[in-house]
This record gives C-alpha cells, sequence and structure tokens, in this order.
C-alpha cells in the first residue's frame, strides 16, 4: 500500500501583497514551498508527491524550488484551480494511486509541520478512514452577525483544523468528485468526506504548524524556524 502526498500551492496570495506567490517567498534564505517539500521527500512512509502549480509558475517552480537535485518522490507538477478545492481535484486526478493507498493533502504553505505527526495520522486515517491533524482553540470563538455577537460556542469543543489532512484514496477521490457535481466548496478536505456521512479522526498537532497567509506570518514562520535550528 503506497503513501501519496498532494501539495495544493497554487494560490495567489492575495492576502501577503507581495508581487510573488507566497509559496515562493524566502524563509530561511529558501523558497516556503521548497520547506515543505523537504519534509515528504525524507519521509520514509512518503512514496509519492504531487505537487500543485499555476501553470504561469512551473518554470519559477522548476528552478528555484526544484532545483537541478530535484525531488526523488515527485511524479507529477499539475496545474492548480480557481479555489483550493479545485486545485487538489486536479491534484488528485494526477495520482496514479490504487484505491486503499493512502493520500496526504498538505498545504504548500505550511513549511513548519512536525513529520514526526505523519506515522500517528497515517495510523489514525488507516483506523478511521480519514484523519487530519488539529489543535484546540486557545481564544474564545464568536459568531458574530452585523457586528453583533449571535453565539459563543463552547470553547472545550473547538479545535483549529490544519494539514496534512489524509485518506483512503477512494474515500477522497469521491468526496471531491462529489462535492465537483453538487456545486459544494467547503474550505477544507475533511469537510468533504465529512458531508458524505463517513467518520474523520483528530491528531493532536502542534501550534508551530502555521498556515503562511500574511505578512506577519512570515515574521513568525522565521522565528519559528530559526527556535527549531538551534
Ligand atoms: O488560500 P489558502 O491560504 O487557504 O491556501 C492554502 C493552500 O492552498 C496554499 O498552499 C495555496 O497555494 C493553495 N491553493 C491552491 N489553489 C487555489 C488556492 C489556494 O492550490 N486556488
Amino acid at each position: 500500500m503506497a503513501v501519496w502526498v498532494v501539495i495544493p500551492a497554487a494560490g495567489m496570495g492575495r492576502r501577503m501583497g507581495s508581487e510573488t506567490s507566497k509559496q515562493f517567498l524566502q524563509l530561511g534564505g529558501r523558497p516556503i514551498l521548497a520547506h515543505t517539500l523537504d519534509l515528504f521527500e525524507r519521509h520514509s512512509a512518503i512514496d509519492h508527491l504531487v505537487l500543485v502549480v499555476p501553470a504561469r509558475e512551473q518554470e519559477l517552480c522548476r528552478q528555484q524550488v526544484v532545483g537541478p537535485g530535484g525531488y526523488r518522490k515527485l511524479r507529477a507538477m499539475v496545474d492548480g484551480g480557481v479555489e483550493r478545492q479545485d486545485s487538489v481535484r486536479l491534484g488528485l486526478r494526477a495520482c496514479l494511486a490504487a484505491d486503499d493507498d493512502l493520500v496526504l493533502i498538505h498545504d504548500g504553505v505550511r513549511p513548519l509541520f512536525d513529520a514526526a505527526l505523519i506515522e500517528p495520522l497515517l495510523a489514525a486515517a488507516r483506523e478511521t478512514g480519514g484523519a487530519i491533524v488539529g489543535v484546540p482553540v486557545k481564544d474564545t470563538v464568536k459568531v458574530v452577525e452585523d457586528s453583533l455577537i449571535a453565539g459563543t460556542p463552547r470553547r472545550d469543543r473547538l479545535w483549529l483544523a490544519q494539514t496534512p489532512q489524509a485518506f483512503p484514496f477512494a474515500v477522497i477521490r469521491e468526496a471531491h468528485e462529489r462535492a465537483l457535481a453538487d456545486g459544494h466548496v467547503g474550505t477544507d478536505d475533511a469537510s468533504l468526506v465529512e458531508r458524505l456521512g463517513r467518520p474523520v479522526a483528530v491528531v493532536r498537532g502542534d501550534y508551530r504548524n502555521i498556515k503562511i497567509t500574511t505578512p506577519e506570518d512570515l515574521i513568525l514562520a522565521e522565528a519559528l524556524l530559526a527556535a527549531q535550528e538551534v
């Protein structure tokens, strides 16, 4: 049974406010996406990588991220879509996976994921039929409508969903194709599996696994990376 990783890295990064797409910005002197790819290239449980990058940035990606050494496990680099969900679906379609192979989906802009969580995540995905990495929220969360609080959900049940999210190939492929057919757009992959009535487990991750989205995230990521290297 093989393990595939689909890495969506086809976002425009508008919230970063920079000319360069955020996955190509430098972190510790290398593109963010190179750090992310290294996590999986180096891990013995991972067999194949599929990278989703806009067609117009694929040459840049080959030069600046893949480089002359290349990534031994990289099987395909495919164009992305309008929404993250479209990009993941296109990445899944490029996986030459068997139904019971596991697929891990991981944002290209989460370079600080702790690879020690890959094994527990894969084990949970095998046992439950799907698993994601997440952390409990630290703040109180409010539901707000028209600048007024409409509700305060109990904090002890609230978790932040991170990536990687791992599923058997047949499950995640069906979830994505059904979402497309139904015109449903979710903000993560697990939610597409949840809407099929299937269980998804949560493996407790860590708060350093930030998604680099806005300029302050990059400052934080530099500090977290420097702390890792001490
Ligand atoms: O936009 P967001 O921060 O949620 O993006 C999370 C990940 O999904 C990023 O790695 C981004 O490049 C990717 N993405 C994508 N295709 C899109 C939008 C986002 O691959 N259309």
